[in-house]
């Protein structure tokens, strides 16, 4: 069969919409060409793939589609050999190493810090101030990562937030590069990525430095000194650095992001508003949120749920296969690109009927276990899924409960956010708030 797809006449064009406005490029070869489309990256051929079942096989067999190497070009500056550039044994040893610090056993401790971290940012927010939420909320959610995995605090890592907001930018602009100029060309991009690297090394070292006493600190950096490669030597202060960069790019944004878009939209729907204040208050009853009540916290769970469905951060990623490949009846060349998104398929309306409403209502009793796979896959699957996967959704639901327990936080503006992707899916605009304090529950 021929796939259908792009010609390689409308390259030019097709890569300057692409750059320009990737998730609408996408979206059109969808209802263009189907499940399956051809499309070009400068010389090289690519595949959008949004049948659920070629997408597992795509994400499930590791072995034969790795890490695309064009994003392994983007990516290695910054990360290194971290876990997300590397393949196979490599990657699967780096999962075993990391794996302890995502644990659920883990995640019990780590619901005292973020609740406590929550609240002293709330108790920063002055009555009536407007709140940037895609920098406020971020900043929170960085600061808990920072925290649980290298146990360290704001003082210890400044505030490299800046730097790796550029980071995710340059990710942007140069993936979709045909071909990335050598780092030695003094371009904006080169310049700027010598500058964050080094500014996000010294952050790193200095945290590796701290943990060098001699003691356990319970946490993933303590892990990886004690830990040993797939040679059995113990890892260098180099393999340390770039999996600590990879949890940086990794954790940064991600579920502040998350929890931005869910505070927008109980902003715009009274009733979802009214629902998560209830079960909020029937389950806490103005006391401080614990690991035990996220069970009950079922409805808030469901907005995040809804809200991952409609904005998934990771909105696109891609493979690429060490072999011919047959996928779908079509035949596929070695090194081809393998583009996958949950975001379409998150939005296919043969799947989610009305898929652009937002309606927690879907999540109703786990329905997503139910569902045909990926369908449904915000944090990806097989694996490479997402190792911070329940840490993400753990402090989404505190801090949504939190927020939404002592603060009435409404739009300052009136026209609608879209989500703008670039690498990560973000926004069209700001979103501005503005601070109202409920009455101060008890137990704070
Ligand atoms: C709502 C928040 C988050 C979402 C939607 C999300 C989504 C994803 C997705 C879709 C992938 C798979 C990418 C692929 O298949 O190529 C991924 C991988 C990953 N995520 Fe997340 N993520 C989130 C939060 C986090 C956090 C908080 C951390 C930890 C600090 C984290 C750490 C990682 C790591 C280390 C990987 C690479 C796993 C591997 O290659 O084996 N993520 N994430």
């Amino acid at each position: 069969m021929t796939l259908p797809g792009r010609s390689p006449a409308t390259v030019i064009s097709d890569l300057r919409w692409f750059r320009r406005d990737p998730l609408n490029f996408v979206r059109f070869l969808q209802s263009e060409y189907g499940e399956f489309a051809r499309f070009y990256i400068g010389p090289f051929q690519a595949c959008l793939v949004t049948q659920p079942e070629a997408v597992g096989t795509i994400l499930q067999n590791a072995d034969v589609y790795g890490m695309d190497w064009l994003l392994q070009g983007v990516l290695r500056p910054f990360v290194g050999n971290g876990i997300i550039t590397t393949n196979g044994a490599e990657h699967r040893h780096a999962r075993k190493l990391i794996a302890p610090a995502f644990h659920h056993s883990r995640l019990h401790q780590y619901t005292d810090f973020i609740v406590q971290y929550a609240q002293e940012t709330i108790d920063e927010w002055q009555e009536g101030q407007v709140l940037h939420l895609q920098q406020v909320i971020p900043n929170l959610t960085f600061r808990v990562v920072v925290k649980a995995l290298f146990n360290a605090h704001r003082e210890d890592v400044g505030n490299p937030f800046d730097a790796l907001t550029r980071t995710i930018q340059i990710f942007g602009e140069t993936w979709r590069q045909p071909v990335p100029l050598p780092p030695w060309i003094p371009t904006k991009i080169n310049r700027d990525t010598k500058r964050i690297i080094h500014q996000l090394d010294e952050v790193i070292m200095a945290i590796i430095r701290k943990h060098q006493d001699g003691q356990d600190h319970g946490d993933l950096i303590s892990t990886l000194l004690n830990a040993v490669d797939q040679d059995g030597k113990p890892l260098s202060h180099r393999q340390i650095r770039d999996e600590v960069m990879t949890m940086f790019v990794a954790g940064q944004d991600s579920t502040g992001f998350t929890l931005s878009w869910a505070l927008y939209h109980l902003s715009q729907d009274p009733a979802v508003q009214e629902q998560v204040e209830a079960e909020v208050a029937e389950v806490l009853g103005g006391r401080a949120p614990t690991f035990a009540d996220l069970p009950r916290l079922t409805y808030t769970q469901m907005v995040i749920k809804e809200v991952l469905r409609l904005y998934p951060i990771a909105w696109m990623t891609s493979r690429a296969p060490n072999q011919d490949v047959e996928l779908g009846g079509y035949t596929f060349k070695k090194n081809t690109l393998f583009y996958v998104s949950p975001f379409l398929n998150q939005h296919r309306p043969d799947f989610f009927p009305d898929p652009e409403s937002f309606r927690p209502e879907r999540f109703a009793d786990e329905a997503e276990k139910k569902w045909p796979k990926y369908r449904y896959f915000p944090f990806g699957g097989g694996p490479r899924i997402c190792a911070g996967q329940a840490l993400a959704m753990l402090q989404a639901t505190l801090i949504l409960a939190m927020i939404v327990q002592q603060l009435d936080l409404t739009r300052v503006e009136s026209t609608p956010v879209r989500p703008h992707a670039v690498a990560a899916l973000g926004f069209d605009r700001p979103i501005l708030m503005r601070v109202h304090h409920r009455e101060r529950a008890l137990a704070y």
